[in-house]
Formats: C-alpha cells, structure tokens, sequence
C-alpha cells in the first residue's frame, strides 16, 4: 500500500469527525436510516476506535474508510444471523457492554469517497479490515456484504444474483469479486440484514419519489422492491445482505 498511509480513529481521533462525515455522501438517503446504525454508531467512534480506519494519499486527504466492530463467532455457518448487518452491531455493542471478549471482526462499512472510486482503493479498505483483526488476534473478518451492483437487478433473488459469474467464472458482481479475489468464501444470504421503516412522507422525501398506492415499489439504490402500505402510512425497507467470510488464522476455520 505504497501510495496511501492507515490510521485508525483512535490513533488520529483528530480526524475521527472528518472521516465519519465523508460516508453518509456516498449512500441514497434511505441507507442512513437503519434504526440500529443510528442508535448505536457513537459506540464506534468511541469504544471500537481501533476498529474504525480511514486511508490517506500522499497530500494526507481522506480517501476511503474501515468500519468495522469484533463479535464472537463459532465458525460455523448456520450462527451467521439472518439480520446480518443489524445482528453484528447489535451483538458487538451488547459484547462490550457485557465484558465479553471477541473472536473476530465483522467489517460494517467500507467506502471510498466519490472522486477517488474505481482506482482499486477498495482492496485497501478489505486488506485494513483483515490486518486489524490480525493484530487484534481475531480468527476471521465475516462480512454482511452489499453486493454493490444488486441494486441495478431489484426483482431478482439474492440467491440468484450470487450466482451469476463473468467469462472468467469470478463472481458478476464487483464488490463481491473484490472480497472473493481478497479469498474470502461466500457463506450464506442475510435476508433480513437491514430494516428500514419510515412514513410514506420519510419516503417521499428520502427518495424524491411518490407512492399513490399501496404495493411494492423499484427504489434507485434499494436491492430489493420497497413495500409501501398507505393505511398504516408506512414503507418499509428490507435490505438482504451476503455473508462472506476471510479467514484469518488457523485457530477458526469456516465449517463446511
Ligand atoms: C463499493 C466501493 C467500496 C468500491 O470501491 P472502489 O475503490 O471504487 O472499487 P475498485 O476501484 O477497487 O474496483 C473494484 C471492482 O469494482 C469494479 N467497479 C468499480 N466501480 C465500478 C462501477 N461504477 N461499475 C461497475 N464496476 C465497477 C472495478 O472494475 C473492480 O472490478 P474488477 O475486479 O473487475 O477489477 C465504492 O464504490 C463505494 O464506496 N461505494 C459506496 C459504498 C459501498 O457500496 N460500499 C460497499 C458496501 S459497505
């Protein structure tokens, strides 16, 4: 990683702010509404610092961020919560506020601001979520993985689209190839990973869309259709996610 230098929040805490503020512009509206992120992301950049990272190029601007957050994992695929996202934050801030110590570490977010995307930063971000939990002594990353180009093929299944692979037999989609190339193992789908509820006013403005009737919906961003039901003036979003997993050292291993 020549060009680009890591810190984590708790060693520049300095820029801590600076780097939190960057994510938000890279997401569609919605996707910063998850009730759980919102309840609990004040526990990152205070109690996991060490855990949160942004990288730097050589004029020391922010480039990209890590967030991550160590839980405790058997290496068995069946315990991979289908809540996914929300069941690993959940689980990690319960883990510290119970005083249990972790087996691994379970990547949250990775983004790369908008002008600097597409020049291969994202392995960076992957490779500084695998070093952490090296140094931590973590047995694995897993990751409740956004496949980055699902939200183009709403109406298909997740199960499906995992599946779909280019000529060369690499996954199709590219955030699941970055994680597949970086030798991670494709585990399971997290159906329920995210729950985004709001009123059908929060959606209109969320998305600049209108919902004159109840039924799904095709959301710019969403991966799945968006159900909206007038009576009970509520949408709700379910985002599946995809577990993968890196394994670190010997001591875990993925059952199979
Ligand atoms: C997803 C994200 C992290 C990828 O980071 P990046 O540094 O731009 O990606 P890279 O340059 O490393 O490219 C990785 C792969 O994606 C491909 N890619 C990058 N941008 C692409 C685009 N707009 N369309 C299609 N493929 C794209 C690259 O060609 C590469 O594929 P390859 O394996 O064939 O070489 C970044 O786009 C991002 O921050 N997006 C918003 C937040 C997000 O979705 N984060 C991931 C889930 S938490």
């Amino acid at each position: 990683m020549s060009n680009y230098t890591r810190y984590t929040f708790a060693e520049r805490p300095d820029r801590a702010e600076e780097a939190d503020a960057l994510c938000p512009t890279v997401w569609p509206e919605f996707m910063l509404q998850d009730l759980v992120a919102n309840s609990n992301w004040g526990y990152l950049t205070d109690e996991f610092a060490a855990f949160q990272f942004f990288l730097c190029d050589e004029s020391d601007a922010i480039v990209a961020v890590g967030n991550s957050i160590p839980v405790t994992w058997d290496g068995s695929p069946e315990t991979l919560p289908n809540r996914g996202w929300d069941a690993v934050f959940e689980q990690g801030v319960a883990n510290l506020l119970k005083g249990i110590a972790p087996t691994v570490l379970s990547a949250l977010q990775a983004v790369v601001v908008s002008g600097q995307q597409g020049k291969g930063l994202s392995a960076e971000v992957i490779r500084g979520m695998q070093e952490i939990a090296a140094q931590h002594g973590l047995g694995a990353l897993i990751a409740p993985v956004r496949p980055s180009k699902k939200s183009d093929y709403p109406l298909t299944p997740m199960e499906r689209y995992i599946r779909w692979a280019r000529p060369d037999g690499l996954p199709f989609d590219p955030w699941l190839r970055v994680h597949h190339r970086m030798g991670a193992k494709t585990i399971k789908v997290a159906h329920r990973s995210m729950k985004i509820p709001g009123s059908l006013a929060d959606w209109e403005s969320w998305t600049g869309m209108r919902f004159p009737e109840s039924g799904k919906y095709i959301v710019p961003g969403a991966l799945n259709p968006v159900t909206m039901n007038l009576e009970k003036n509520l949408g709700v979003y379910i985002e599946p996610n995809v577990w993968m997993v890196h394994e670190i050292s010997d001591r875990l291993t993925v059952d199979s």
